[in-house]
């Protein structure tokens, strides 16, 4: 099945996490790394978070920093707990905005995001009870979409590793410590060095303070 090449692009501090003890990660990166982070958007055809993300932060997912034009904003969100508010939906985004749920989300919620435009569709649930992220992005792929690029979080992160679906890395590294606060990946099952997921052809550049790695995944 054809789906689309999945690119995670986040930001970190020099210990590996994305946010603070207290969920707090407006900004990690500096100024230019956020504008190299906005052409990455522009780069690709849809741009995907999980809700614990759109809660956290109610981010707009469009290209401001640099010319291009917004992605399609997909969501990934098992029971439908975007709020109607959210700046992924209200003034008219939801027109541009995907969620994806599965059969556990309530009607009602779903009637009402859709109400307002957002297109809502259902997945099979994971054993977890979580949205299958392989069937998701098939689905992308059925609907052209051929690129995505996805900001975090920490959960989306890991399970798409896990599953062997993220094809790249754009990782900006600030030079920050926080010594505690979510990982930018979890727990992949790997218990030994020789298991290490390998980024290859990386490369190193410097954004300000910041350096960005790009690179491609190998399992
Ligand atoms: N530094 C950065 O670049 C960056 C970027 C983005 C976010 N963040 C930070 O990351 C934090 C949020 O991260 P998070 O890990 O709590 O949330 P997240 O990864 O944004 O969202 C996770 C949620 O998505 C839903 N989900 C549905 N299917 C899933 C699947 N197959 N795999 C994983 N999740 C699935 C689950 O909620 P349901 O069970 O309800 O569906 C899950 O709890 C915030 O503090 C935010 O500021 C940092």
């Amino acid at each position: 099945m054809n789906r689309p090449r999945v690119t995670l692009s986040f930001a970190q501090t020099l210990d590996g996490r994305v946010a603070a003890v207290d969920g707090s990660s407006q900004w990690i990166s500096g100024s230019e790394s956020l504008r190299f982070c906005h052409s990455v958007r522009a780069a690709h055809d849809a741009i995907m978070v999980g809700i614990g993300t759109v809660l956290r932060d109610d981010p707009r997912l469009t290209v401001r920093l640099v010319d291009g034009r917004n992605p399609l904003r997909v969501i990934v969100d098992s029971t439908l707990r975007t709020p109607p508010t959210a700046a992924v939906i209200r003034d008219g985004a939801a027109r541009g905005t995907v969620i994806a749920c599965t059969d556990a989300a309530p009607t009602k919620r779903c009637e009402a995001l859709r109400a307002c435009g957002a297109t809502v569709l259902s997945f099979p649930a994971t054993p977890d009870g979580r949205v299958d992220l392989a069937a998701l992005l098939v689905a992308l792929g059925e609907c052209g979409i051929a690129s995505v690029m996805v900001e975090g979080g920490a959960r989306l992160l890991t399970s798409l590793l896990r599953a062997r679906l993220a094809d790249a890395v754009a990782i900006t590294i600030a030079p920050l410590i926080l010594g505690a606060g979510p990982a930018a990946i979890g727990d992949l099952g790997i218990t030994a060095l020789g298991q290490a997921i390998k980024v290859r052809n990386a490369t190193w550049t410097t954004y300000g303070a910041d350096v960005v790695v790009e690179g491609q995944i190998e399992y």
